[in-house]
């Protein structure tokens, strides 16, 4: 039995009708200029179903068939969604988003589905702009027409809080990734236990296990809690192995025959080119320094900022190995810029450390520039600011900070001075 004209007709509002909802998917879909595929996939699948022609009245599974590609095709669109935005399509809000643009379509009379067996020339799907209507009847049409423009714009802010959304979390997730990097290079460049195994203690190595297994386990929290709960545990790992190096030091020397004192200024405690420590001098970071610290990433976290320390306490071991394996890699006029030859490192007092990540870019980024602003409140300085080379002896460090105590640092700070600037003295090699 061919297919008459009408039926045909009809059977092909019905598709378009279709195409209508799908259309509505794509405003919800215009997040991604991709939509205009998932259009083309449901097109090719109209034509295809219109170039099956006779056949399509012929059988009720024909119909179905064709009608299962259209949906497929719809499917296959709402994927190209799916690719830039998982999110949509794991809560099935692209789906219901078409299910329910469809419900409001039948509901204003847009569209009508039919079953195949009830295709006649009887069965008729009104159009709004040529049937004549009673005025109560294009009145209702109306009111559904403008609900369901409203409800399109709503699926639209939907869809694209639901897109933000997965963009901060793909942000955040490449920021802990770069977060996870930073921590591997540094642990190499600064040397940790994970590199000299023998020289850790038992306490450096659980306390390294801990911070790995609460990386890797999910029961620990979210991944940030994770990421931020191994970043301290490393920190605690690190500053643990480096105190271990420094009594290991004092024991090979029989206990600090190294002759020179540290040098205090003003009561501050000075290692910089000019003054240097003791081989033996250090032992972690002080308490006050991991104090303070701790309150400014609370507060710091509180403001969406994570911080945590890539390299703190260094033993003069452990500066001797950073320092030569730089001025072999760089030369010692340039490694002299930004790396302190052995005793000379402010690492070595305990009152300093690294932030993040040790790139000029973190001076650039939110963390850098809230630290830049608010570390002095909590007792800290950048020890290597921008443009003071010539009085510090480093270029810009944006990561180092180092630990004064509020009044001093908060002075510092408000001079808008280097320490060595603020206190009048020299950091230059003998
Ligand atoms: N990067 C600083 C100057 C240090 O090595 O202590
Ligand atoms: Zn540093």
């Amino acid at each position: 039995m061919g297919a008459n004209r009408k039926d045909r007709a009809i059977a092909r509002r019905t598709f378009l009708g279709f195409a209508a909802v799908f259309t509505t998917a794509g405003v919800v879909g215009t997040i991604t200029t991709d939509n205009a595929k998932a259009r083309a996939a449901f097109d090719d699948a109209l034509e295809n179903w219109i170039a099956s022609g006779d056949a399509v009245d012929e059988t009720a599974s024909a119909f179905t068939t064709a009608q299962t590609d259209a949906v497929a095709a719809a499917a296959e669109g709402s994927k190209v969604v799916e690719v830039t935005n998982p999110e949509m399509i794991d809560d099935s809000a692209t789906l219901d988003a078409l299910r329910a643009s469809l419900d409001a379509l039948v509901a204003a009379g847009l569209l009508t589905i039919v079953a195949p067996g009830e295709v006649t020339s009887e069965t008729t799907a009104p159009d709004p702009r040529s049937t004549p209507e009673a005025p109560e009847g294009r009145d209702a049409q109306r009111a559904e027409a403008q609900k369901l423009a409203t409800d399109t714009a709503r699926l639209t802010e939907e869809a694209q809080a639901t897109e933000t959304s997965t963009a901060d979390l793909e942000a955040a997730t490449a920021t802990a990734l770069a977060d996870i990097d930073a921590v591997v290079t540094s642990a190499a460049n600064h040397g940790s236990a994970a590199e000299a195994p023998s020289l850790a203690s038992q306490e450096t190595k659980d306390a390294y296990a801990a911070a790995v297994a609460a990386l890797t386990d999910p029961a620990s929290g979210t991944a940030s809690a994770r990421i931020s709960s191994y970043q301290q545990t490393w920190t605690a790992a690190q500053d643990s192995h480096a105190a271990a190096e420094a009594a290991q030091a004092r024991g090979n020397t029989s206990g600090g025959d190294d002759d020179i004192q540290p040098t205090y200024i003003n009561g501050i405690l000075i290692a910089n080119k000019t003054y240097r420590l003791p081989s033996w001098y250090g032992n972690g970071l002080t308490g006050d320094t991991l104090a303070a610290f701790e309150r400014m990433r609370a507060e710091a976290a509180s403001l969406g900022h994570n911080l945590w320390i890539a390299s703190g306490f260094r033993s003069y071991s452990t500066q001797v190995k950073v320092y030569n394996s730089y001025a072999s890699r760089d030369g010692s006029a340039a490694a002299d810029r930004y790396s302190a030859r052995p005793g000379h490192s402010e690492h070595q007092s305990g009152l300093a450390f690294d932030l993040n990540t040790i790139t000029e870019a973190f001076g650039y980024t939110p963390e850098g520039q809230w630290v830049a602003a608010n570390a002095h409140r909590f007792g800290f300085i950048v020890r290597y600011p921008q443009g003071k080379e010539g009085s510090t002896g480093y270029i810009w460090e944006p990561w180092h900070l180092r630990y004064l105590g509020v009044d001093t640092a908060t002075a510092v700070y408000n001079s808008g001075l280097s320490l060595e600037e603020y206190l009048g003295i020299t950091s230059v090699y003998s």
